[in-house]
């Protein structure tokens, strides 16, 4: 079903996958993501997360201007995990990336329960849209 759903939502999923060649890498990707690709995809993170400027935190934090942050400090008011906290990194593709596909081997002992998002065109479509979002 969800497949489906998949399909349906992005039929040039498989045509942009080609595009970007063989064993493509982030940049790769990043250079055939399409925003709104990304942004349907970003209705899984909607559950926890609202993007929009000024919008309040639900059970993860805002993320809106998440891109190029420091990890665990783009929403002082809200009570992050003390691994997020501590955590040294920054918001950039890599990371994001990495952490979308999943949390917790990005940050061990992150409140964040996702499962992941296997297919990197779709990590990198979600990447391209929350650059976006500024
Ligand atoms: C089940 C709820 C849930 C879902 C679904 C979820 N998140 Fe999160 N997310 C969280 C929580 C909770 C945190 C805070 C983690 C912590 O404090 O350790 C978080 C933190 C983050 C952060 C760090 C923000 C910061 O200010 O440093 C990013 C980036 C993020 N999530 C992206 C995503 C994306 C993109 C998706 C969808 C692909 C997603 N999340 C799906 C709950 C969720």
């Amino acid at each position: 079903m969800l497949a489906l759903l998949a399909g349906c939502s992005d039929p040039k999923h498989e045509q942009r996958l080609r595009a970007a060649g063989p064993n493509p890498t982030l940049d790769a990707l990043l250079k055939v993501a399409d925003v709104g690709a990304g942004e349907r995809r970003f209705g899984q993170c909607m559950a926890c997360h609202s993007v929009a400027a000024g919008a309040p935190d639900m059970a993860g934090p805002n993320l809106h201007a998440i891109y190029g942050k420091p990890m665990g400090r783009n929403r002082p008011g809200y009570g992050y995990s003390a691994a997020l906290r501590d955590a040294k990194g920054t918001w950039d593709a890599p990371t994001l990336d990495a952490w979308i596909q999943r949390p917790q081997k990005v940050v061990p002992g992150t409140a964040m329960m996702f499962s992941g998002v296997s297919d990197p065109l779709d990590r990198a479509d979600i990447i391209a849209y929350l650059r976006t979002q500024r």
